[in-house]
């Protein structure tokens, strides 16, 4: 079914299209300008490759638009709800089910519900919003990753994994009694978007059943994770991705998932449980926050999408052609000159901007620097993650500690780019390696005291 010396194309072809704008270069450096030079003030109709996030962005198929005419919008029991959750009671095999409209209202609605204050949640890396809600609910994130997250260049296959180790040495030293959680993120958003493996989660469900700690996934990209340990772990090469996605579940005592990622909708998320108490204290926070239990804040259209949505994430050739497709484009940009992440994974492709713009320190955020390049030159948006997103300013905005790394993620949509606008933002990439010196720095104008990526102002420096 899966040729291997041929390049698989998509498994679907496009029966709906949207035009994008090509804006001239003084009209992206007017837009950019009037942005403050933050991504997230451009409106959609001044980017032409929009690689901003992979976030409820994906494409629907023929098959979700169908079943979402048949969206049932009754207050309470519609039949939306139950197709839906069948289908996710089938993949995950968790007992209770709650609908939200998207990740973080999952996470505020369990972290709420179970974490006290005081606590601490352990991970292999907390995805930023789950940071913020465990923060919110007066507890203390803390991540451990294994070290070879530590070096970008390594090509060991399972990078997303938490460090056993460590997490073992929390557990039994004098911080133990107040671990309240074990999240596991697959896969590893904030850490290159690389996997967890299996023998991975199986370590830490074992440690967790030893020690007493309930031990959640954040499973927002489930799939693409269950299609990575197909390919790289030993003794999975004969599973299904969806035996795989089903089988991590089974180990966890509940999930989170943001549904915006693999449920292949526009929104969405679910809070899977098997302890009855928890149910009932996350549900009563849900009817009173989101909605009624058999919708969560969700339309029955969107119920029905994301039904049909879960069926057709963890088809293998869908799967396979998504990673294929991730990984011609992390050659394309090598081969440009411009080192990502390496091994590169499905959702996104993390370039490393400290290496490329080594001319300019982190206190003139080159990861920044090269984002605003990229839209300069070729109307392509994208996130920086590096010392503007993570680093420590003062109360005069200077940095005075800076991100480990100066990395920039472009975020792949779900079935919405064709092979073309890959090369596209490679040859934008390409024309910038070749001449990384006339990129300038960035200043901020202004910074918020939270959140501080999504509103902050900058100007370049002279
Ligand atoms: N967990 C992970 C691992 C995520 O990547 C996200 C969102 C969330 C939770 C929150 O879900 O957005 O539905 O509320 N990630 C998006 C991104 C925003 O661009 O990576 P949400």
């Amino acid at each position: 079914m899966l040729p291997h010396d041929i390049p698989l194309p998509p498994p679907y072809r496009i029966k709906v299209v949207e035009p994008i704008p090509f804006l001239s270069p003084q009209e992206r450096r007017e837009a950019i300008t009037a942005a403050g030079y933050n991504p997230f003030n451009l409106r959609s109709d001044q980017i032409t490759v929009d690689l901003l996030s992979d976030s409820g962005t994906g494409a629907t198929s023929s098959a979700q638009e169908a079943a979402a005419a048949l969206g049932d919008e009754s207050y309470a029991g519609a039949r939306s709800w139950f197709r839906f959750r069948d289908e996710a009671a089938e993949l995950t095999g968790y007992p209770h089910l709650l609908p939200v409209h998207q990740g973080r209202a999952g996470e505020r609605i369990l972290f709420s519900s179970l974490l006290r204050p005081g606590q601490i949640c352990l991970s292999n890396t907390h995805f930023d919003t789950t940071h913020a809600n465990v923060v919110l609910a007066g507890a203390e994130a803390r991540d451990l990753p294994c070290a070879e997250a530590a070096d970008l260049d390594s090509t060991e296959p399972f990078k997303g994994n938490i460090d056993v180790t460590a997490l073992e040495q929390t557990l039994a030293g004098p911080d133990g009694p107040r671990v309240g959680l074990v999240l596991m993120t697959i896969t590893n958003n904030g850490l290159g978007g690389q996997p967890v493996s299996m023998a991975n989660l199986e370590a830490v469900a074992a440690l967790c059943s030893r020690y007493g700690v309930p031990f959640f996934l954040d499973a927002a990209r489930f799939a693409e994770n269950a299609w990575l340990v197909r390919q790289k772990e030993a003794g999975y090469q004969e599973w299904s991705p969806r035996q795989i996605a089903t089988r991590a579940f089974q180990l966890a005592d509940g999930c989170l998932i943001s549904l915006k990622k693999d449920g292949l909708t526009a929104i969405g998320g679910l809070i899977g449980l098997r302890d009855d108490d928890l149910f009932v204290r996350c549900e009563t926070n849900l009817i009173a926050t989101e909605g009624f239990s058999t919708y969560g804040g969700l339309a029955g259209h969107d119920l029905e999408r994301l039904g049909q949505g879960l069926r057709e994430v963890v088809d293998p050739m869908y799967l396979a052609a998504r990673a294929e497709q991730t990984a011609r484009f992390a050659r394309m940009i090598n081969d440009a000159g411009v080192d990502t992440i390496q091994p590169a994974g499905i959702h996104a492709l993390y370039l490393n901007a400290g290496r490329l713009l080594p001319h300019l320190s982190p206190a003139e955020f080159p990861g920044h620097s090269l984002g605003c390049q990229l839209y300069l030159d070729g109307g392509i948006r994208c996130a920086e993650l590096g010392s503007l997103y993570l680093g420590t300013l003062d109360a005069g905005s200077q940095l005075i500690s800076p991100a480990p790394f100066e990395l920039v993620r472009l975020a792949i949509p779900r079935r919405v780019y064709t092979e073309e606008h890959f090369v596209y933002v490679a040859a934008v990439l390409a024309r910038i390696a070749k001449d990384p010196e006339r990129i300038r720095g960035y200043r901020i104008v202004s910074a918020p005291a939270q959140l501080r990526h999504f509103k902050v102002r900058l100007e370049p420096l002279a």
